[in-house]
């Protein structure tokens, strides 16, 4: 299926809340798929970016690190549950969610996706890793995702 706009172009964009730069660069790794994938593709933390463009692009990966207390009570920081207040309706976009974690990501997922309950209607893929690089697993869904 074809999700180009009227540019002709499919788009994405990569929006991620980190601390220390992995969550980041796992969002660059995802980002590299999406252009090997001939999507054009915007890679911005929150707060770079104008939380309203984010409802026409085709693809919108968001992302957060893993806070809790490492066995249970993960979640996203307050900072990214905040900005996700700020988003408009995700109607056009297929969202996807991502984070990195050092042990388990527990209810991080599920976490996120509450924060989102209003926002996106349906988020179809989960990513996690335990660092800036795609798990050979997280790149074979990436692929299915868009289509490659
Ligand atoms: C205060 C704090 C709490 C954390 N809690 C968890 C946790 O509950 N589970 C886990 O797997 N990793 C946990 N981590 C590890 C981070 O999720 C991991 O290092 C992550 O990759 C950091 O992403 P960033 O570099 O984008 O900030 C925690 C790290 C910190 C600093």
């Amino acid at each position: 299926m074809s999700r180009s706009n009227m540019s002709g172009m499919t788009t994405a964009a990569i929006v991620y809340c980190s601390a220390t730069w992995t969550t980041a660069g796992l969002g660059e790794d995802i980002a590299r798929v999406l252009d090997s994938g001939g999507i054009e593709t915007r890679v911005a933390a929150i707060g770079e970016i104008d939380p309203a463009s984010l409802a026409d692009v085709d693809y919108l990966f968001l992302g957060c690190w893993t806070h809790g207390w490492f066995v249970v009570n993960q979640h996203p920081v307050p900072a990214w549950v905040d900005w996700t207040r700020e988003l408009p309706r995700l109607d056009h976009p297929r969202v996807a969610l991502f984070t990195t974690y050092k042990v388990r990501t527990g209810s991080m997922f599920p976490r996120m996706r509450r924060a989102l309950r209003d926002k996106a209607p349906r988020i179809e893929l989960e990513l996690q890793a335990k660092g800036r690089v795609l798990t050979d697993e997280g790149r074979r869904k990436l692929e299915a995702f868009i289509g490659g």
